[in-house]
């Protein structure tokens, strides 16, 4: 595969014929240093849930329909009444300008332009009021609850304030994963890389050495967290509260005590916690569970859109993409994240059309060839 395209310059022309997500895998890894391709690729232990997360959807077999007039079809949907083109939505990832000089903004604009849903990072390199002002694709912030409440609280009341309309508490990372890409060649941080959202929220960056960053950031997180906690957000929020990373089905009981206004199923994309299952094998068991009470959204290995299909398939209301929209951005900027966001979106409609199905409402577990 690495033969068949080493010609391949980041010219936009270049861009718009990547075939697949692979393709803008491979050409990615020529645009970024070691250190950063490592941080974005890599996952926690031996790299197991991450690879799992991936080859799960293949052991997935689908059996296609016929005959049933798929000539107008519609891949449009909603997510927590956003209304989006089609059922995928941005992952909240750190450090974007590690992948681009325009990280989360171009992030954004390719959002817009293919109207989806995307979620910034707490851990963004722009500013909230850079990213809103880009369109009016809807847009929800993503929040690490750290130690210090008060900074915590002043994230969210900027999100709030810029207008972000939903909060998404990532809870599966009490701890910093240990993920050996990273620790055998660190992150090598540079003074561009600013962290406006959390500075203005209080947290002074500046007194931290640039080597110390990443693991100063880690630090922040709190291990203490509970139930307790989404209560006190809720008390200080009036955004919708969708939580990401929950793997086990008694905790989406739990979250519907608590009215979780959505659910992120997710592993952190393998780099919290090496011997979870695969995300899509996670959501197998958790819909049963769930019982259509609440929004469910699948996260982690998502490489063609034949993998969103199995997902919505089994009871996701969409899909989180991650790594290929950095692999996008490292490969041509706002052109490389809407070229991924078009390929999955193209993969999505004909996957969907061989299926027999002209709408997202119409795709079913009755489309799955599920071993009992
Ligand atoms: C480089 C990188 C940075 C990430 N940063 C965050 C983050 O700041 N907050 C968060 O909740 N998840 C973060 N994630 C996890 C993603 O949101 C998502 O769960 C994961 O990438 C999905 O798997 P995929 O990459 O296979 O699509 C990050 C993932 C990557 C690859």
């Amino acid at each position: 595969m690495k033969h068949s395209i080493s010609t391949i310059n980041s010219n936009q022309t270049t861009v718009r014929k990547f075939f697949d997500i692979k393709e803008i895998e491979v050409s990615a890894l020529h645009h970024l240093s070691s250190d950063v391709y490592d941080f974005f690729s890599g996952g926690a232990g031996d790299e197991d849930t991450l690879h799992q997360n991936i080859v799960s959807f293949d052991k997935i077999k689908v059996l296609p329909r016929v005959l049933r007039n798929v000539e107008s079809r519609s891949l449009a949907t909603t997510v927590l009444g956003n209304e989006i083109a089609f059922p995928l939505l941005i992952a909240p990832m750190a450090f974007q300008k590690l992948a681009h000089p325009d990280g989360e903004i171009a992030v954004a604009k390719g959002a817009h332009e293919a109207n989806v849903l995307m979620t910034l990072s707490t851990l963004s390199t722009s500013s909230f009021e850079q990213v809103k002002c880009v369109g009016q694709m809807p847009i929800w912030f993503q929040l690490y609850i750290y130690k210090d409440r008060e900074i915590t609280k002043n994230l969210i009341q900027q999100a709030e304030q810029c207008g972000f309309n939903g909060l998404v508490l990532t809870v599966d990372a009490p701890l910093y994963g240990k993920r050996k890409r990273e620790i055998v060649n660190p992150l090598r941080l540079t003074k561009q890389i600013q962290l406006d959202n959390l500075q203005k929220a209080g947290l002074d960056l500046n007194a931290i050495d640039l080597p110390q960053l990443a693991p100063y950031l880690a630090s922040l997180l709190d291990p203490s967290i509970t139930w307790k906690d989404i209560e006190w957000i809720r008390s200080i929020s009036s955004l919708p509260i969708i939580l990401k990373g929950v793997m086990n089905p008694r905790d989406v009981e739990i979250a519907h005590e608590y009215n979780i206004d959505a659910l992120i199923i997710s592993n952190h994309g393998g780099r919290q916690f090496d011997s979870a299952l695969s995300a899509i094998e996670a959501l197998l068991a958790i819909s049963e569970v769930n019982a259509g009470k609440t929004e469910l959204i699948l996260d982690g290995g998502i490489r063609r859109g034949s993998d969103i299909l199995k997902a919505i398939a089994l009871g996701a209301k969409a899909v989180m993409v991650g790594r290929p929209i950095l692999w996008g951005l490292a490969a041509g900027g706002v052109e490389g994240v809407t070229r991924v966001l078009s390929i999955l979106k193209s993969e999505l409609d004909m996957a969907m059309a061989l299926c027999g199905c002209k709408s997202i409402e119409e795709v079913n577990k009755d489309i799955l060839f599920l071993k009992k």
